[in-house]
């Protein structure tokens, strides 16, 4: 923090007034459910971003990275998203939602700093949109909390920075507890923390590092799949998301629905009851069966969803052959990003020499990190100046 501090004070000659930190996540399962208003099991990780702001004199926004050494900027009255803008575009997307609602804000001077993987499906977007807005409703006393936060963050990703993305990534890194996973309705947005006491199994992180070039273009098609196909289902009962729909509906309406999309609707809803079963698998410790669970979800994410692709699919498979591996599946949105694996402390050595010839196979290093459930966004640092 003293690091963010003192880069703070070089860039702009003035102290920060505020320092706000929220984590990345990883998904354990649930994957594509959130924009269907389903239920995702996802938990925090102990990676984290730290957004330093302060108050300026004039009306104007200044971003510094200090990861990135990049610097850039934008006036109050005049923000739109910008490609060029890169990694500004998320506290600019935050600023312009909060505009937008009515908040009165000045100008801002920003330093950023953190560890998360960039574009590794670790939501460090996600997290550097809820610091910023942690971070401003402290600096301009708005008093913003919660859900609505998540809500709000969720909203730039959506119409600032264009990615339709489901409440998920903004909800854990802002509503995370220490220690917990989260199961979360992302319909009424009810959540429960649940203690992940799993002594010496560990949650496992491996970075394809494969480069998601189709991601988002993927993701909004994915979308709006899953919308077509429920308002096709609506003509024969009345629905407004696939998670108002079971298997049978889906069955009762082939013919109607073209193959490939029907298929893939069939991931959303058995996605859904697989985290009710998770979750209820954790209340009675049977990590076997939760690992068995994740691995499900991996199999059906590639076979009918179809965003796997052969890095992530060969780093699982290499995980289901270690002994000592309870599950292993892809975390995230998919077209490369990361794995989760649920790993006795043990048995990482030899997962991990398992997984070297990985590179001389696909060109990419893989990374892992074991990862801890870690808590949600907080106010690390007041200074305000009256
Ligand atoms: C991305 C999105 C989330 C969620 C996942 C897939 O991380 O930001 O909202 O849809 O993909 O489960």
């Amino acid at each position: 923090m003293n690091d963010l501090i003192r880069c703070h004070r070089e860039e702009y000659g003035e102290e920060p007034e505020i320092i706000a930190t929220a984590p990345g996540r990883v998904n354990l399962i649930g994957e594509h459910t959130d924009y269907n208003d389903g239920f995702v099991f996802p938990m925090a990780i102990d990676f984290t971003i730290f957004v330093a702001v302060s108050r300026r004199k004039d009306q104007h926004l200044r971003f510094y990275s200090v990861d990135f050494q990049d610097r850039k900027r934008a006036a109050l009255s005049n923000l739109r998203f910008k490609k060029e803008d890169r990694w500004a575009n998320y506290p600019k997307g935050v600023i312009s939602v909060l505009l937008s609602r009515g908040y009165n804000l000045g100008g801002i001077s920003f330093t950023v700093k953190g560890n998360i993987p960039q574009g590794a499906g670790l939501s460090s977007s996600a997290a550097f949109e809820i610091a910023t807005a942690y971070a401003l409703q402290k600096l301009f006393d708005l008093n913003l909390f919660g859900p609505y936060l998540a809500r709000l963050a969720q909203e730039a990703e959506d119409n600032f920075v264009g990615v339709r993305c489901g409440i998920m990534d903004q909800f854990i890194s802002c509503m995370a507890k220490e220690g917990h996973a989260m199961l979360l309705d992302t319909r009424s947005l009810e959540y429960r923390h649940i203690p992940l006491n799993l002594n010496h199994v560990k949650i496992l992180i491996t970075n394809s590092n494969v480069p998601r070039g189709l991601v988002d273009s993927e993701y909004n098609q994915r979308r709006a799949e899953c919308e077509k196909c429920v308002s096709i289902l609506n003509l024969k009962k009345p629905g407004t998301a696939l998670r108002d729909y079971t298997k049978e509906d889906l069955r009762d309406s082939m013919g109607l629905i073209p193959e490939s999309t029907r298929r893939k609707c069939v991931h959303v809803v058995e996605e859904n009851a697989r985290v009710l079963e998770a979750e209820l698998a954790l209340s009675r410790r049977d990590i076997v069966y939760f690992g068995k669970l994740m691995s499900r979800s991996h199999e059906s994410l590639r076979d009918l969803y179809e965003v796997s692709c052969p890095e992530l699919d060969w780093l699982v498979k290499r995980a289901w052959e270690t002994e000592g591996v309870y599950g292993s599946r892809m975390t995230g949105a998919g077209f490369g990003g990361c794995t989760v694996t649920l790993i006795e402390e043990k048995a990482i050595p030899v997962y991990k020499s398992r997984i070297e010839l990985y590179e001389r196979i696909f060109s990419f290093k893989p990374e892992t990190f074991i990862c801890k459930p870690s808590g949600g966004a907080k106010i690390i640092y007041e200074n305000l100046i009256n």
